[in-house]
């Protein structure tokens, strides 16, 4: 390649100019998003907002709790292994309360103990609401210790 060749070398500063210019705008974009400039509302306490975490949300009785929870305005993090639960009625409640600050779903076993420790690390909760469980009436009496 013959670089002295000035009409070539021209072009290549103006390429590198280029990507460095593209480059500042990308640093600058992603230093001005809001999701990296501000922490997650779920790891505060935010004045008049309550937050619950929900353990078993994903099952019958905590998704039903979850869902009034948001209907009175509370902020909920459901924790859920999806052992027996159904992702679909987490969906379904992202569904009606789109607003990311107002719910969010933990996949995570409670029997971790690594796990919850990180959870609770993370996070700032008023109340705990705790519906995980293995509980089918069958098995309660055939494997109690479960
Ligand atoms: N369903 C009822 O009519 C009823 C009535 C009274 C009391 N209860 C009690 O309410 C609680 C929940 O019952 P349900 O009917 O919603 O059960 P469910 O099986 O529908 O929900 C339990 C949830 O806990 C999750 N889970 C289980 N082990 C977990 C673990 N180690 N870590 C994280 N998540 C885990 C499952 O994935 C599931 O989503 C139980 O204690 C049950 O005895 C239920």
């Amino acid at each position: 390649m013959d670089y002295a060749d000035p009409k070539r070398k021209s072009g290549f500063v103006g390429k590198v100019f280029l990507a460095a210019a593209l480059t500042a705008l990308c640093i600058i974009m992603i230093k001005q998003s809001p999701s990296l400039s501000s922490p997650s509302p779920f790891s505060i306490h935010e004045p008049g907002v309550t937050h619950v975490l929900v353990t078993g949300g994903a099952g019958y009785i905590g998704s039903h709790a979850t869902l009034r929870l948001l209907k009175e305005s509370y902020r909920v993090t459901i924790v859920d292994n999806l052992s027996r639960g159904n992702l679909g009625a987490v969906k379904v409640l992202q569904n009606l309360f789109p607003d990311p600050r107002r719910l969010q779903f933990i996949y995570a076993d409670l029997g971790d103990a690594k796990s919850v420790n990180k959870i609770f690390s993370e996070n700032k909760f008023d109340a705990v609401m705790h519906f995980a469980a293995v509980a089918y009436v069958g098995e309660s009496t055939q494997d109690p210790l479960k």
